[in-house]
């Protein structure tokens, strides 16, 4: 628990800068990082890049999954997770971009897209860390309450509530917000070897509740952090609350 947005981006930046120095990747061995779009990672984002411009991380070895994207969204679109991450990320960064892995929610075959995401996960032999955020109900990545918690990566519908939560990237007009989207499980967080979450503000508070101290339950699904050996929280005061 740090006591601002400022303070918790910085601490999960450099955790991931360690993390990555630690395992000292090569074209062969990469580190395999997951990522996710929204508000809450932004000043991660942009203290890595800071981290990387002082020459005290480079991602030339990383692999990067994203969590999610949404579906029908053309990827030039401003608001696709695919622009999200280059504008806020990776064109900042020294990435190559075939290690840059997205969802595509344009694909013929969505349920393929999904399958092909999740091998080729395994292919790299799963990720290191998952990096991630909660929407105000407690979900992670787009695996809305009621998501199994071994679920893979799938088409999800989104709720009433996410869809209203995100119109404010839309114009504020729900009828913009695509209804479906992409989104890894929670099985495949599960399965990475490290999950941390950003956590801020006191819209989160509820939700941090259900995932820190709350019983296990696919209506919360951020809680199943809790069956992680591994599984973090950073997060400010407003988040903490309810604690
Ligand atoms: C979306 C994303 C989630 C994200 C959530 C919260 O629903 N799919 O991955 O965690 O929004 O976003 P924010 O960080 O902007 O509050």
């Amino acid at each position: 628990i740090q006591p601002d947005y400022q303070k918790i981006s910085q601490w999960a930046a450099n955790y991931v800068a360690a993390k990555i120095n630690k395992a000292n990747p090569t074209a062969e061995k990469p580190f395999v990082l997951g990522l996710p779009t929204g508000s809450s990672p932004l000043g991660m984002y942009k203290a890595l890049i800071d981290l990387h411009k002082k020459g005290i991380v480079s991602f030339k070895n990383v692999v990067t999954f994203n969590m999610d994207e949404y579906v029908g969204l053309p990827q030039t679109h401003p608001e696709s997770y695919y622009s999200f991450m280059w504008n806020n990320f990776f064109n900042h960064i020294d990435i190559v971009k075939a290690n840059v892995n997205i969802l595509n929610g344009n694909a013929a075959d969505l349920e393929a897209e999904c399958e092909r995401y999740e091998a080729k996960i395994k292919e790299y032999g799963g990720i290191d860390l998952f990096l991630g955020g909660i929407g105000p109900d407690g979900h992670i990545a787009f695996n809305e309450p009621g998501s199994s918690l071994t679920s893979r990566t799938r088409v999800k519908t989104l709720t009433t509530d996410t869809i209203i939560a995100n119109s404010r990237f839309f114009d504020n007009d729900v009828n913009k917000v695509p209804k479906t989207a992409l989104t890894v499980g929670v099985g495949t967080v599960l399965s990475a070897k490290e999950v941390l979450i950003i956590v801020n503000g006191h819209n989160k508070a509820r939700a941090l509740y259900h995932a820190v101290e709350g019983s296990i339950t696919q209506m919360w699904t951020i809680s199943a952090l809790q069956l992680h050996e591994k599984g973090i929280v950073v997060c400010d005061d407003a988040a903490a609350d309810e604690l």
